[in-house]
């Protein structure tokens, strides 16, 4: 019998644009494993669940991609190269920066007519010139791929296949799932193919439980690879059991626990053996510091131990 992980792909079809992430997954992998780079797959933002076939409402979740997006860039800091798979049009690695109206007010718009120029604002430039020298270096170096997903069934289709790609990577590659996954979907079959219409008065939808994706992605898919999982909780007293429970349940070698409110400022590190928390001090969080330079400097120390650990 079909597992409940093959049944969804059995019945769900891959995106149309599949076939060309395929492509660049794998030329990114090929490259950076020849040149004995380790790999990180980031997986960033929140999925969303289609209410009908032509989708005109779908179920969505709060992530705005922010720890994926940061992580991404101090994972590049370390020397990884990085697939950044991430919810479109969440945040990006450096973009974030310039979300919105700030970057409208980092610039100048000299002499309107003809001969108009814009420039950076002079106390923007030190703001702007570090990380655009450092998207600069990642760009021109191949050092990042990004791929998008929208939908759960997107979200399976590419993580699947970033995984096969990585499978030749062994104890190189590593998982750092920070994506908010739907937990609930409305099966394809059971799903209207048009808009629902009111007129009929509200509707029942019944969701059901999506597949975990850790269960094969540890055992089948990428058994050698260092695993970092997130788990978001709103309840504290629940957040270390659950982690652990995930870890027992999957096996694989970290779980990050956060709750929603406090996830800018700490975070909890569930490992087989310990429990640790990670958080900023008051001077770092004076100082602009992020929490993820300090989740991806720990997570880089547990990957290089993993990896030494296979050399003897
Ligand atoms: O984007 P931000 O606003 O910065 O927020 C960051 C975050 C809070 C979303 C992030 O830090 C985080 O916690 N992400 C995981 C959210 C979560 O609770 O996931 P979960 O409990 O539904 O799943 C736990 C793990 O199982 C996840 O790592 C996920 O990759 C995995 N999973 C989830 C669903 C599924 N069908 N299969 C899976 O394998």
């Amino acid at each position: 019998m079909a597992s409940h992980w093959e049944e969804f792909y059995a019945t769900h079809l891959p995106p149309s644009d599949f076939e060309d992430n395929r492509m660049l997954l794998k030329e990114f992998c090929d490259r950076h494993n020849k040149s004995g780079d380790r790999i990180v797959l980031v997986t960033s933002g929140g999925t969303t669940v289609p209410l009908e076939h032509n989708t005109v409402r779908f179920v969505d979740n709060f992530s705005a991609g922010t720890r994926g997006a940061a992580s991404a860039e101090y994972f590049l800091e370390h020397g990884y190269a990085v697939i950044f798979m991430h919810r479109l049009k969440s945040l990006e690695p450096y973009t974030r920066h310039f979300n919105g109206q700030k970057f409208m007010d980092m610039l100048e718009l000299n002499d309107r007519g003809p001969n108009t120029t814009i420039t950076v604002k002079p106390d923007s430039v030190d703001v702007l010139a570090p990380i655009l020298a450092n998207y600069k270096v990642a760009q021109d170096n191949g050092k990042i791929l990004y791929v998008t997903f929208t939908t759960v069934s997107d979200y399976f289709w590419l993580l699947r296949s970033a995984c096969e790609c990585l499978q030749p990577l062994g104890t190189k590659a590593l998982l750092y799932l920070a994506a908010a996954v739907s937990d609930f979907y409305i099966p394809s079959n059971q799903m209207p193919t048009h808009k629902i219409q009111s007129g009929a008065g509200a509707p029942t939808i019944s969701l059901q439980l999506v597949p975990k994706l850790l269960a094969p992605l540890v055992s089948l898919w990428v058994p050698q690879a260092y695993v970092v999982s997130f788990k978001l909780e709103t309840d504290e007293s629940i957040l270390i059991t659950k982690a652990r429970d995930s870890l027992n349940k999957y096996k694989h070698k970290l779980v990050i626990g956060n709750i929603l409110q406090t996830r800018r400022q700490k975070v909890v590190f569930v490992t087989p053996e310990s429990s640790y928390e990670v958080s900023l001090t008051r001077d770092q969080m004076m100082n602009a510091m992020e929490i993820e330079d300090l989740i991806v400097s720990n997570i880089v120390i547990g990957h290089s131990d993993y990896i030494g650990s296979f050399k003897y």
